[in-house]
């Protein structure tokens, strides 16, 4: 049975007209699927499968106890909170096998009774949202994108284009918010301006969201210069681009720098850089260097003392953190906390620094980088995961001093925070990974 459907040539060209329904958002999906219901259903015992076809002549394929163990029924799914209540090894044969599978009269459901007499009754449009990608889909997909996620990739030209918001109207407009995160997650960066310069500012947005992360520097820290500095962000001497923290088990996803005092002379602007943009072109460009970068252990480390006392941190992971597809979670490239590459023999050394030199080459080219300097009641937040800052020196005066206050928000609460705002404003909930798609969109100015 399994040789009437739709595989190898035919079948990768229509799923290709599918995948491009999805670029353009669920919304356009639903829409299609008004006409793209269901025409035919088969079911193949042999291969364990069910599979559909849709109104428009292309088909996606089920396995049986995917579609068992995801039954929408109130006594399988409790859907208030979108858990499953089904124990599925203690309920269900592993090969479990439909007695009958019919589509509904209006072609918008799939109707299935299970051997022990349940029944499952599935919409078209879960169907559609749940469909699996083939084998030899899935092969070209993973070399598709740098990330699984949908996000645009940006250089130097996007210092003028920069999504800014203003300070009260996130607070007071969720529209507002939702453009904010949504910025914040497509791009990596939003600016934040007409902040009040005063103290709490950072809380509100931080209770906005979710909560600021609490970190061994507080709850927010002011970047000023220090006569007893323990960290070279607090001189005035030139910051490298870096992610914060790659010592952190959970590294905190997302930064805030509100500028509370500017010097008028020259430098202590930020300098930002896309590094997944950057390791977009490695990958092109040096893929072995690319591979070496995403699969050796670098570690690092900071002590020192702070507000909660002396810490002593350590902890380990690539400079370009991957997924098992190999697509880019995190760059977590800090020059100032490297420690050495773990594991690496000295025959493989030379080979490794070649690698890193040749990264960090390109995170430092003038075409992939911006320079913002912030005036006070701006606050820049980025993706601490990929967007990396720096500082240019500067020179203090003596009536002039420079001050940051700092804070961080986990991504997780942030990316929940986006979806509820999402489905409220009926935009759909935007940060979702997805099982069958990788996105990278590139950036052009408009
Ligand atoms: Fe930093
Ligand atoms: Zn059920």
């Amino acid at each position: 049975m399994i040789s009437m459907w739709r595989t190898g040539l035919a079948y990768l060209r229509l799923s290709n007209t599918l995948t491009g329904v999805q670029h353009r958002g669920l919304g356009t999906a639903s829409f299609l699927l008004n006409k793209l219901l269901m025409k035919s259903v088969e079911h193949s015992p042999e291969q364990k499968m069910v599979s559909i076809t849709w109104q428009n002549g292309t088909s996606n394929r089920y396995p049986y106890i995917y579609l068992r163990d995801n039954c929408q029924c109130t006594e399988c799914f409790f859907e208030e909170s979108s858990q499953r209540l089904l124990d599925i090894v203690k309920d269900v044969d592993v090969n479990v096998k439909p007695n009958k599978v019919e589509i509904s009269d209006d072609q918008t459901k799939l109707s299935i009774i299970w051997p022990d007499g349940h029944i499952s009754l599935l919409d078209a449009e879960w169907l559609f949202q749940k469909r699996l990608s083939e084998e030899t889909e899935s092969e070209t997909k993973s070399c598709e994108g740098v990330t699984t996620r949908k996000v645009t990739l940006w250089g130097s030209e996007f210092k003028d284009h920069v999504p800014h918001m203003k300070f009260e109207d996130i607070l007071n407009d969720e529209e507002v918010q939702f453009n904010w995160l949504n910025s914040l997650y497509r791009y990596g960066i939003a600016l934040v301006t007409d902040t009040p310069v005063q103290e709490g500012q950072l809380e509100k947005l931080g209770n906005l969201v979710g909560y600021l992360r609490m970190t061994a520097y507080g709850k927010t820290i002011l970047v000023s210069t220090r006569l007893k500095a323990n960290s070279v962000a607090y001189t005035s001497h030139t910051l490298p681009l870096h992610s914060d923290l790659p010592y952190y088990e959970c590294k905190p996803g997302i930064q805030l720098l509100f500028c509370w005092e500017q010097i008028p002379t020259k430098g202590g602007a930020n300098t930002l850089v896309d590094s997944f943009h950057v390791a977009q072109q490695l990958k092109k460009e040096d893929p072995h260097a690319y591979n070496l970068l995403t699969k050796t252990h670098v570690l690092f480390r900071h002590s020192g003392a702070d507000i909660l006392g002396e810490y002593d941190f350590e902890g380990a992971r690539p400079l370009l953190e991957v997924d098992h597809h190999g697509r880019l979670l995190r760059c977590n490239h800090n020059e100032g906390t490297r420690q050495c590459f773990l594991g690496v023999p000295a025959n493989k050394t030379q080979e490794m620094y070649e690698a890193y030199y040749s990264l960090t080459k390109r995170l430092k080219d003038p075409k992939n980088m911006f320079v913002h300097k912030l005036s006070p009641g701006e606050i820049v937040v980025f993706d601490n995961d990929r967007v990396l800052h720096g500082r240019t020196g500067y020179t203090l005066t003596e009536n002039v001093g420079r001050c940051l206050e700092s804070a961080y928000i986990d991504w997780d609460v942030a990316r929940s925070k986006l979806n509820v705002l999402g489905k409220k404003l009926n935009k759909g909930p935007v940060a979702r990974m997805d099982s069958t798609l990788s996105v990278t969109h590139p950036w052009t100015a408009a």
